[in-house]
């Protein structure tokens, strides 16, 4: 945990949002993998960590705007507990620990919430995303399940997100720490990666590399010869010569932290000439994100920009063809692109995505596009001083997508259907790395950066 001054300043500065009513903070509860008492390792909710910072499951905490007070509400665990798990703080400690000194048990949150709904007093709270959280939320308020959704607080999403965006200087040490154990994990793929081996042993390496390093992955991993499917979380492929390999993977630190990075690299250590003809332009484009990054840009004129460089990129190789504006106006980058820039990075990977994307990449001035491709982009709004942002542009062969454009002819004055078909058996590539928006711009967060140009990744490799 953060000293206790952290957290108790976070809830002071939220409460001066709010007027009246009261916030309730559900914290998460563990997840069964095959039966109750076998669960998935315990993740607290991120909201819950960043104002409360304890990492305990069934715990819940209300702020009541009106009386000025605030109440953690967890279990003591009992002797049958202790012989199992061991000796646990007392809940009346973890409590201190936060700033926090009136705890109750779990039960008593029942009755203080169902008081405050007979009184008909406000009660904000975020949506849900597990079925536990929104059946607990169903008993306490009295609403289905199935109609939380509709009673969410905007109000407290809104102040959630205005404070949680921009991090404070604790949060971006944790992160480049986080960002440090990422470059353990792609270096190590780097210098494993050969011809024969499995996808498997590579992903539970850097799985492993995260345990070993106290902390997790921040998102399964993604480690796969078929680069051009975006997620994919199969590693059951023998590495074979002449392919390229997609690693987009991060760890989560101790503190819950995260980091996010991809390299795309020729499984026998040496690009092809094709290979090396797609990997310049996205690593022409992940530069100049680094290049224009700053506080008051929008991300979405940054993503605007680098759909630009890979177009271009691409009809000089003649793959795409015609005005190079025209084409991105017409979202014809998107065939090799069908992803945005980037998104928001803290105690999330997608940082606060539960809370909803619009929320968090969007606002009044800058509107989601409702076009293939731009769409998909969840960062859009502009920069801030210290917000964590990823910056991972890429370009795919997608055999299925580009059939269907071909038959449908979306585009077509833009593409060069038989000079794609040249490139199929690059696959793709995709280069991330996160950065921190400065004062004046953005810096790389990490040590050390991964290996990224064609020399240093062919070098690295050799070894
Ligand atoms: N790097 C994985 C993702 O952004 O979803």
């Amino acid at each position: 945990m953060f000293d206790t001054k952290v957290y108790v300043e976070r809830r002071n500065t939220l409460r001066k949002m709010f007027r009246t009513g009261l916030l309730l903070f559900i914290g998460n509860g563990e997840s069964p993998m095959n039966y109750p008492s076998n669960a998935y390792r315990f993740r607290q909710d991120s909201t819950f960590l960043y104002y409360w910072g304890i990492n305990y499951p069934d715990c819940a905490a209300v702020i009541d705007i009106d009386k000025d007070i605030e109440c953690l509400y967890m279990n003591d665990v009992d002797i049958d507990d202790i012989i199992w798990m061991g000796p646990q703080e007392p809940v009346k400690e973890k409590g201190a620990r936060a700033g926090v000194n009136s705890v109750y048990q779990l039960k008593d949150l029942f009755t203080s919430i169902n008081s405050a709904v007979r009184l008909g007093r406000k009660i904000h709270f975020l949506p849900q995303y597990r079925q536990d959280s929104s059946e607990m939320l169903s008993t306490l308020l009295g609403i289905k399940s199935k109609h939380i959704r509709n009673y969410v607080s905007q109000k407290f999403i809104k102040a959630v997100v205005e404070m949680r965006s921009a991090k404070d200087e604790y949060e971006i040490e944790e992160i480049e720490k986080a960002c440090n154990i990422g470059y353990k994990m792609h270096t190590a793929v780097m210098k494993m990666c050969k011809p024969g081996l499995m996808e498997y042993e590579l992903a539970g390496t850097i799985e492993g590399i995260t345990m070993a390093n106290n902390g997790y992955i921040s998102f399964p991993v993604i480690l796969s010869q078929n680069v051009h499917t975006l997620h994919n979380h199969d590693h059951s492929q023998k590495l074979a010569e002449n392919r390229m390999l997609i690693t987009d993977a991060g760890a989560e630190n101790e503190m819950n932290y995260c980091s996010d990075f991809t390299r795309t690299i020729p499984v026998n250590g040496k690009f092809t000439q094709k290979q090396k003809d797609i990997y310049s332009i996205v690593l022409q484009a992940n530069s100049k994100t680094i290049e224009l990054a700053k506080p008051d840009v929008t991300y979405k004129s940054i993503h605007l920009e680098i759909a630009k460089i890979i177009t271009r990129g691409l009809c000089d190789l003649g793959i795409m063809r015609g005005n190079v504006d025209d084409a991105v106006e017409n979202g014809a980058h998107a065939l090799f692109l069908p992803h945005g820039l980037g998104h928001m990075m803290g105690l999330d990977v997608h940082d606060m995505e539960n809370l909803g994307e619009n929320y968090v990449g969007y606002d009044d001035e800058i509107v989601r596009s409702s076009q293939f491709g731009t769409s998909a982009l969840r960062m859009g709004r502009r920069l801030q001083k210290n917000f964590v942002v990823t910056d991972e542009p890429g370009i795919y062969f997608i055999p299925e997508l580009i059939a269907k454009w071909q038959s449908e002819k979306i585009n077509r004055d833009f593409i060069n259907y038989e000079k794609v078909s040249e490139y199929m058996d690059v696959s793709g590539v995709r280069i991330e790395d996160d950065l921190l928006v400065t004062e004046n711009g953005c810096r790389l967060l990490g040590k050390k950066r991964i290996p990224v140009t064609v020399e240093e990744i062919e070098e690295i490799m050799k070894k």
